[in-house]
């Protein structure tokens, strides 16, 4: 078998290069070059592939070319975009994370109507809340493999939703009938140049949960089985309407844990002075009367209004890892405090490889307490953080 084909025999590096450069383009759309028919129905015809709720060919698409129809849309998409172009003075020069996604949308905004074609996906239905399958969750797998085609034949497009804010104006524009929902308008044209580089994505060892939400493995497990070996860890993530600064000012207190956790019991400062990386604390931990001890902590990252983690016994080879993270979400903030065992330097290892028929077990059930602990703790945080934002109003 030939090494660069898959099991199923794919040339996975030119499809894993589909998969992770398929990017929302939108100033390197060439608005010069003309797309054909021919190269459209191909990318619907593939696109048409997808699954859909109960085997229903109820997706249609349409395609504008005429340019006063482009230019009407282009109007109506600028009217809902004029946040972006708002954004876009704010947020120039200064480096901030969005800087880039809000003057590329708003270049868009401005140039919606000189894209070659712009096509709908549009699916014959009206979402009724009912949770029963065949609207939206028939209409986005083909729109995604629509833009994955489009990305194989040297087009580009970006996943413009703005429009569904003016459904009857579109609607009475295009002759689309009652009963038509449409759920994406895609500004097509040939992309400048092909090079596109994969995004910086959370990986699949932070955001994939086994067996529990919020039980992480650090490494896949040769199994299935949690392992102490491949480092079990736990998530706990609430989202809070306090800024980041509000939210780093109480998790950055040692001592906060210890008003809702019902093991951590409280910590003092070894080291002293201004707290950053390598600072150390003791923290004391107690199970219900029953068993009591120290660790000392040395803090392994410390971003203010981000990022906290400290290590537990030993820097390199830790018992546990703890870690709160904090990222802007909307208005407000979302807390992510993870930990991750060890494999030595801490209780929960010999206990868990002492029988290793056992092991998966032992860490479920440490894992459910400390997933209850911590879930107590973030849901203490944003008690404590919009509280003070409820008292201020
Ligand atoms: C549901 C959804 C709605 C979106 N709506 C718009 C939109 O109205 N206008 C736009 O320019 N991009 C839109 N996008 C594209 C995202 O902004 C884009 O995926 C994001 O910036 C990340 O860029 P990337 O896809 O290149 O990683 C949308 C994407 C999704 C999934």
């Amino acid at each position: 078998m030939n090494d660069d084909l898959s099991e199923s025999g794919f040339d996975l590096a030119q499809v894993d290069r589909l998969l992770t450069t398929t990017r929302a383009v939108r100033k390197r759309l060439d608005f010069s070059r003309e797309v054909t028919d021919e190269l459209l129905f191909e990318c619907i015809d593939l696109a048409e592939q997808a699954p859909t709720g109960g085997n229903d060919a109820s997706r249609r698409w349409l395609i504008i070319r005429d340019q006063s129809l482009k230019d009407q849309l282009g109007v109506l998409y600028a009217e809902v975009g004029t946040l972006f172009l708002k954004a876009r003075g704010r947020l120039d020069g200064t480096g901030h994370p969005k800087e880039h996604i809000v003057s590329s949308s708003a270049y868009l905004v401005e140039n919606f109507s000189k894209a070659p074609a712009l096509v709908i996906c549009a699916i014959w239905g009206i979402h009724d809340n009912s949770g029963r399958p065949g609207l939206f969750d028939s209409a986005i797998p083909s729109a995604w493999s629509f833009n994955l085609a489009l990305r194989s034949r040297g087009l580009g497009t970006a996943y413009a939703t703005m429009l569904n804010e003016k459904p009857s104006e579109v609607a009475e524009l295009l002759g689309i009938p009652d009963g038509v929902t449409t759920l994406v308008c895609f500004p097509v044209a040939h992309t400048i140049g092909h090079d596109f580089s994969p995004a910086v994505r959370r990986p699949a060892s932070n955001i994939a949960y086994f067996d529990q939400w919020g039980f992480t493995r650090e490494q896949p497990s040769i199994d299935g089985s949690s392992r102490i070996a491949d480092g079990p860890g736990v998530v706990a993530e609430i989202d809070t309407d306090a800024r980041p600064k509000a939210v780093w000012e109480v998790v950055s207190d040692i001592n906060m844990p210890a008003l809702f956790s019902e093991e951590f019991v409280g910590a003092d400062w070894i080291t002293e002075g201004e707290v950053g990386v390598g600072s150390k604390f003791k923290g004391k931990n107690s199970i219900r009367g029953v068993r009591e001890w120290e660790t000392e902590c040395i803090v392994t990252r410390w971003i203010e209004k981000q990022e906290f983690e400290w290590r537990i016994t030993d820097q390199d080879n830790p018992g546990a890892i703890w870690r709160f993270e904090l990222a802007e979400q909307g208005p407000g903030t979302r807390l992510r405090f993870s930990m991750v065992i060890g494999k030595e330097n801490n209780g929960t290892a010999p206990r868990a490889q002492e029988d290793p028929s056992k092991e998966d077990e032992v860490l479920f059930q440490r894992r459910l307490i400390h997933k209850a602990n911590m879930q107590r703790v973030v849901e203490g945080v944003k008690s404590l953080v919009d509280d003070e934002i409820n008292a201020d109003q």
